[in-house]
């Protein structure tokens, strides 16, 4: 991969191109001033003729110009499109959710080797990479991802999923399908009108991207972050594209080593670093991130706060070397970008500790925790001593 190195490369410049291995296939994705290149990468793979019918469901949160910027060149080459929009929610991403979608597909008349646009964030990419999946047993889906987050992750790797309500509760992604995109476009000016704080949601993966680099072959990804965190907040295309770029080529990277996530050590599995903690606090309808106003703690936020738990964490069972001063690189890098270090409204560390345990990464009894052994390196460690995971809590817990 040929990577772009100066931040204040000019808009225009050239679009980075990194291949996916996965689903016994390959697929390109497009990073930078991408856009432009959808119609002609489309032709190139067939998906794209005179007549032929193209479905886009897109966020119906979008700018209108977003929605014209995939819509109109497609049109303009004679494609037949029907655009859709689906409100991003998790309580929208499930099977009923996803019905009418199917039936805008059947009332268009969309035949199976005719691709879907998937426009939005993870919620689309995944609700909309579903409905493919399985319209006709399976449809090419393009994913057109719209947010720092859906860019860096969601988009790519081929995992679609809808939410499934058990006993009154949202258990997240438990019904969906492998189903690999067969083109992915990650243009970074749509990035313009991203609420600021889901920017910073995004910044939270691509830090735990840069815990794990090294095995990936993105050893420098952490420090360019550290020294790029101002321009990427502020947006500059040069930076972005490269941030993306980055981070795309570590997700390549363990998806073609681990497609669906069955290694029993490292591969797909690093990517849950942070997420344990994460997800136990996520869930606390109390909590909110130290500084904020608005109640309730956002999934990147929480990755974020996890990351710092689970560096403690590392520290405290001994896993990772304290000369290094690693929890506080890894505290002031999420500082950098925006995110919290500490939760305000915790419940005390042993509750905490008691929802980690009911995680989905429990198997057998155990608790099993990605935690970073050293700068860019990530193990999955079964079984942690219980006062080196209470420390981590504690590192995030601030007083009310
Ligand atoms: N399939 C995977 O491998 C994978 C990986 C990680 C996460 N996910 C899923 O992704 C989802 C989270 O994705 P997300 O963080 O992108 O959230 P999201 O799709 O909810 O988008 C976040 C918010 O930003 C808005 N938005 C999106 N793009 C915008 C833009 N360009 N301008 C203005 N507003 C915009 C949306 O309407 C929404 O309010 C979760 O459902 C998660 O399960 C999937």
């Amino acid at each position: 991969v040929s990577l772009p190195t100066d931040p204040d490369r000019p808009k225009g410049a050239d679009t980075v191109r990194i291949s996916v291995h996965a689903g016994g296939g390959v697929y390109d994705v497009l990073i930078g001033r991408a856009l432009s290149h959808l119609g002609e990468e489309m032709a190139r793979l067939g998906l794209l003729r005179e007549g032929g019918r193209i479905f886009i469901g897109h966020d119906d949160a979008l700018p209108a110009s977003t929605i014209e910027a995939v819509a109109g060149p497609l049109a303009k080459a004679g494609a037949r499109i029907t655009t859709a929009g689906i409100s991003a929610s998790e309580r929208g991403k499930t099977i009923r959710g996803i019905e009418p979608f199917l039936a805008q597909l059947a009332h268009s008349r969309h035949e199976r080797g005719e691709p879907v646009i998937a426009l939005g964030g993870g919620i689309i990419g995944d609700l909309v990479g579903f409905a493919a999946a399985i319209y006709r047993r399976g449809v090419p889906v393009i994913q057109v991802p719209t947010t720092l987050l859906a860019m860096v992750d969601a988009s790519i790797g081929g995992k679609t999923a809808v939410n499934l309500e058990v006993d009154g509760n949202l258990m997240k992604n438990l019904v969906g399908a492998f189903h690999q995109p067969r083109l992915v476009i990650a243009d970074t000016a749509l990035l313009a009108s991203l609420p600021s704080r889901q920017m910073r949601c995004g910044l939270a993966e691509c830090i735990k991207h840069g815990m794990i680099g090294a095995e990936f072959g993105e050893a420098a990804l952490l420090e360019w972050i550290e020294q790029n965190a101002e321009s990427i907040l502020a947006r500059h295309p040069g930076a972005l594209s490269e941030l993306v770029a980055r981070n795309v080529a570590i997700k390549a990277a363990v998806v073609a080593q681990d497609e669906r996530e069955d290694a029993d050590k490292g591969g797909r599995a690093l990517l849950n670093l942070g997420h344990t903690f994460g997800h136990a606090v996520e869930t606390v309808e109390s909590a909110l991130p130290e500084g904020e106003s608005t109640p309730g703690i956002q999934h990147g936020e929480a990755v974020a706060l996890g990351l710092v738990a689970a560096t403690h964490c590392a520290e405290a069972a001994g896993l990772c070397d304290t000369s290094l001063r690693w929890t506080q690189r890894i505290t002031s890098i999420v500082q950098r970008c925006g995110l919290p270090i500490r939760a305000v409204g915790l419940p005390p560390a042993d509750e905490i500790f008691a929802r980690m345990t009911h995680d989905k990464k429990v198997r057998g009894g155990i608790l099993r925790l990605v935690l970073p052994v050293a700068p860019g390196r990530a193990e999955l460690i079964a079984d942690p001593p219980r006062e080196a995971v209470i420390a981590g809590i504690r590192s995030i817990s601030a007083r009310s």
